[in-house]
């Protein structure tokens, strides 16, 4: 039951480290395709694994970085009005914990992506940089005004910062941490440029949630790590940097917000020990934990499928909504694909048209799914359920049904 499916080197401390769920070849998450492509498209073994040693969860095979963030990326931050309430919020904790003191003071994004965070620094007058690879959506930050440099972060760039805007106040990052499998260079150079009393805070999907909701379409290409507190307290320890407060979101389906600063220049938070607690109980430094993870994951997609057979087989129309990153695990790993769900509504101008990494479903503007009104909608965006189910009201009270399956596969 435990066999080894394959084996790396953890990425934080070089300790064998076996998977304990392989979801076999998949493609890139976030790679929507044309159709002319179809035979070119690039796939991996999708492995996650769990570090004996550090504890870290991790994908034991990565794909090359410049395959996933280039000049036509497809995720857009702006799209959801909820996240952008998020990200002002986030903005203004930061700036009314950490910044109130400080005379000018500098703060760096990484993955800001098309500045939904940044533009709100931007609009108090505060020196910001966003580090965003992706050129096309690091294009629509610049074009709001918001200093963007188009590059990775990496201790290179975080010397180039040194030296053209001095020592940065604050760091943050949203959803991008967890995508840098090359932590070690990322710490580095946050070490290196931070203030004394300079904090990093950034958030990222959690492990707990994952576990706890069997939401295992967070595991995708992007994600080389899955954070727990006890692992990232571990990572930063390795470079002198110390984990001072967590705070847990609601976003993304379960997330945590992890404040670091120099080790023993700020207060630790009690915070911090009660989410180790709460990890200690359920289970997260515990191999067996991952293997009835794997088991809730298996059941995940029977019952999907079964849903979804048993749909077709009574003659409803299905389409799902939401062509999330998260949906290319779904659609690959429960073989689902034109013949179960005949298309995806999404508002990103540069995924319509498109059809969607693998499964090679159509993916459509959101007027096709409003004028066509299928029986029933899979929801890969569960994680904006509520934006959404409030925004499809009328599609909801005219008898249309959208089914999820975080944490279990239900209709609503
Ligand atoms: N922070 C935004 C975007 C998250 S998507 C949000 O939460 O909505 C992840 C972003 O990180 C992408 O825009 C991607 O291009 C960027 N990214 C990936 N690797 C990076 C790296 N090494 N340095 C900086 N940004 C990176
Ligand atoms: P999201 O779940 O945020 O990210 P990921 O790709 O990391 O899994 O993606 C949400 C997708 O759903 C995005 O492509 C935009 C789309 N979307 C809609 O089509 N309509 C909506 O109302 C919302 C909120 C999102
Ligand atoms: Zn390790």
């Amino acid at each position: 039951m435990d066999r080894v499916l394959s084996m790396s080197r953890c990425l934080v401390c070089g300790v064998d480290t076996p998977s304990f769920l392989s979801f076999g070849r998949m493609p890139i998450a976030n790679g929507f395709l044309e159709a002319k492509d179809f035979e070119r498209e690039h796939f991996f073994n999708l492995d996650v694994g769990f570090c004996p040693a550090c504890k870290m969860v991790q994908l034991t095979e990565l794909v090359e970085r410049e395959r996933m963030f280039h000049e036509s990326y497809a995720f857009f931050s702006s799209t959801s009005q909820r996240m952008q309430t998020h990200f002002k919020a986030f903005a203004e904790s930061v700036r009314t914990r950490y910044l109130a003191d400080v005379s000018d003071p500098f703060v760096v994004e990484i993955g800001s992506n098309d500045g939904i965070m940044l533009q709100n620094f931007k609009g108090w007058g505060v020196r910001h940089l966003g580090v965003e690879p992706s050129a096309n959506v690091a294009a629509v930050a610049q074009g709001k005004g918001i200093r963007t440099v188009s590059s990775f972060f990496d201790d290179e760039l975080a010397q180039k910062i040194l030296a053209d805007d001095g020592q940065v106040s604050a760091f943050m990052g949203a959803n991008v941490m967890c995508h840098i499998p090359y932590m070690h260079a990322v710490m580095s150079g946050i070490k290196r440029l931070l203030a004394p009393r300079g904090v990093l805070v950034f958030e990222d999907p959690y492990l707990g949630d994952i576990v706890e909701k069997t939401s295992y379409d967070q595991i995708y290409d992007e994600h080389a790590f899955y954070f727990s507190v006890g692992s990232v307290e571990d990572l930063v320890a390795r470079h002198e940097l110390e984990l001072i407060d967590v705070e847990a979101q609601p976003v993304h389906g379960g997330s945590m917000r992890y404040t670091i600063a120099h080790r023993g220049a700020r207060p630790v938070s009690p915070a911090v020990e009660k989410q180790r607690e709460r990890e200690r109980e359920l289970g997260l430094e515990r191999a067996e934990t991952y293997a009835r993870f794997r088991q809730n994951v298996e059941r995940s997609r029977t019952d999907l499928v079964a849903l979804l057979t048993e749909l077709k087989r009574a003659g409803k129309r299905v389409a799902a909504y939401g062509a999330t990153s998260k949906s290319t695990t779904v659609t690959t790993y429960c073989s689902i694909g034109p013949d179960l769900i005949s298309y995806i509504s999404d508002t990103t101008p540069i995924k319509q048209g498109k059809f969607s990494p693998g499964a090679h479903i159509p993916v459509v503007p959101h007027a096709h799914f409003a004028a066509d009104r299928p029986d029933y909608t899979l929801l890969f965006a569960w994680n904006h359920a509520q934006e959404i189910l409030d925004k499809e009201r009328a599609y909801r009270e005219a008898g249309g049904r959208f089914i999820l399956y975080v944490p279990n596969v239900h209709v609503v």
